[in-house]
């Protein structure tokens, strides 16, 4: 998506990102709709079968316009609250297409949900089956749900970001799920139609995924032959977006080989779906060099993009101007914030000048929807490239001391 134009300057889809920063000042998200379509269609055509549905997972950026892309290209959405719902009902989301994860949904967040009619409930625990089915029976209705079966695979991931395991707070461990027959059959407010599960993110293997989708499918037999009729096997999301990573062909083979045909097989992609599309601008303020160290200090922090401090996340980072006739030095680039975990990138071979303009890259997947105010700090501006034009899709927050009302 970034390249360097004959001038030496970075680009995206051929726009210079020091015009961007020119215009709309740093720190900035920047976005490629290009790469977002791109990779929508490599995910369309990865998949062989008629029924399938490609749950954009919200979570991973929820800027409206990204959103209203994704819905236009055939997106169904992955929510985890009521505010998520709001967010892609705005943008005109089909509501059958939208699939409710998460934990701890409250009484208000299921009814929510019921009024618009949503898809289905991925429900995660035997507490949430019963209070899906209260509500749906004060509704006089009948919820779709599909459970979420804990598999207890090793996904190989960061800790924060397992899920699949038994010691993880998600879904019901697998083997418990036969086990409540008696319970779903007596709840007659609601309808098991699916199943579903996710291991984690950032994966960057294709084996623990064949081995959830193998697990889940020899749960649907289970529950096939206990009375349900499963028409829904939703596998989550979780493929890396690193270069080494599995493609996104090879993660949906993975899936497919295992899910018959005429079952609907629903995915969940976030970070693989817009990771790559995005950039994260920030300038140099200060070069501060010791025997010790060399930092470059940048206007973006921890509040800005949380993921090297989270999770010793790698990104990229690029001088936007290419400075290939200077010899690199090792740099730790940090931001403002006062926290020693406030860093984006350590021990970099970086060619800097102060006031240089830097590209974090593979920003757009958590990134702007984990940002903060700490420290007193504006949440970024988001840029949007389409067609040579870029356009602002949110403002540089201002009001930091708002009133209490
Ligand atoms: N489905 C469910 C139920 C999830 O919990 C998640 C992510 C996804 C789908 C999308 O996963 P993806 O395809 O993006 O890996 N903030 C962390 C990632 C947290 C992921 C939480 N769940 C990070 O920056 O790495």
């Amino acid at each position: 998506m970034t390249q360097y134009d004959s001038d030496q300057r970075l680009t995206v889809d051929g726009t210079a990102l020091e015009d961007v920063a020119r215009e709309f000042g740093t720190p900035c998200y920047v976005y490629s709709a290009k790469t977002l379509r791109e990779n929508w269609a490599r995910f369309e055509s990865a998949f062989q079968r008629q029924n399938h549905l490609i749950c954009y997972a919200v979570k991973a950026n929820a800027n409206p316009a990204l959103l209203r892309s994704l819905k236009e290209l055939g997106a169904g959405f992955d929510i985890v609250s009521a505010g998520e719902l709001d967010m892609v009902l705005s943008v005109g989301a089909d509501p059958r297409t939208i699939v409710f994860s998460g934990v701890g949904k409250t009484r208000q967040e299921i009814v929510h949900a019921l009024n618009h009619n949503i898809g289905h409930f991925n429900v995660e625990s035997v507490a949430e089956l019963e209070r899906i089915n209260e509500l749906a029976g004060a509704q006089n209705t009948i919820a779709n749900v599909a459970i979420r079966a804990n598999p207890d695979i090793d996904a190989g991931t960061h800790p924060y970001i397992a899920t699949g395991l038994e010691q993880n707070k998600f879904g019901i461990p697998i083997a418990e799920v036969p086990k409540l027959e008696k319970t779903i059959k007596r709840l007659t407010n609601i309808s098991l139609m699916g199943l579903a599960c996710h291991i984690g993110s950032q994966i960057e293997k294709c084996e623990p995924f064949a081995e959830a989708a193998l697990s889940l499918e020899q749960l649907r037999q289970t529950m096939t032959e206990l009375g349900f009729e499963i028409t829904s096997m939703d596998l989550g999301g979780g493929l890396a977006a690193t270069a080494d990573a599995p493609t996104i062909n090879e993660w949906i083979d993975a899936l497919e080989t295992t899910i018959p045909p005429d079952v609907t097989l629903k995915i969940e992609p976030g970070r693989s779906m817009v990771g790559n599309t995005g950039v994260l601008l920030t300038r140099v303020e200060y070069l501060k060099q010791s025997d010790a160290k060399n930092f470059a200090i940048v206007d973006a922090g921890m509040n800005d993009f949380l993921r090297p401090a989270l999770y010793q996340g790698w990104h990229d980072i690029l001088n936007c101007r290419l400075r290939d006739q200077e010899q690199p030095l090792t740099w730790d680039v940090v931001g403002p914030v006062c926290e020693s975990g406030d860093f984006l990138g350590k021990e970099r071979q970086l060619a800097i000048h102060q006031d240089d303009l830097l590209a974090v890259t593979c920003a757009g997947a958590y990134g702007y929807v984990m940002t903060s105010t700490y420290n007193g700090r504006p949440r970024p501006a988001e840029v949007l490239i389409d067609d040579g034009r870029a356009t602002l899709i949110r403002q540089r927050q201002k009001d930091l001391a708002e009133p209490i009302t």
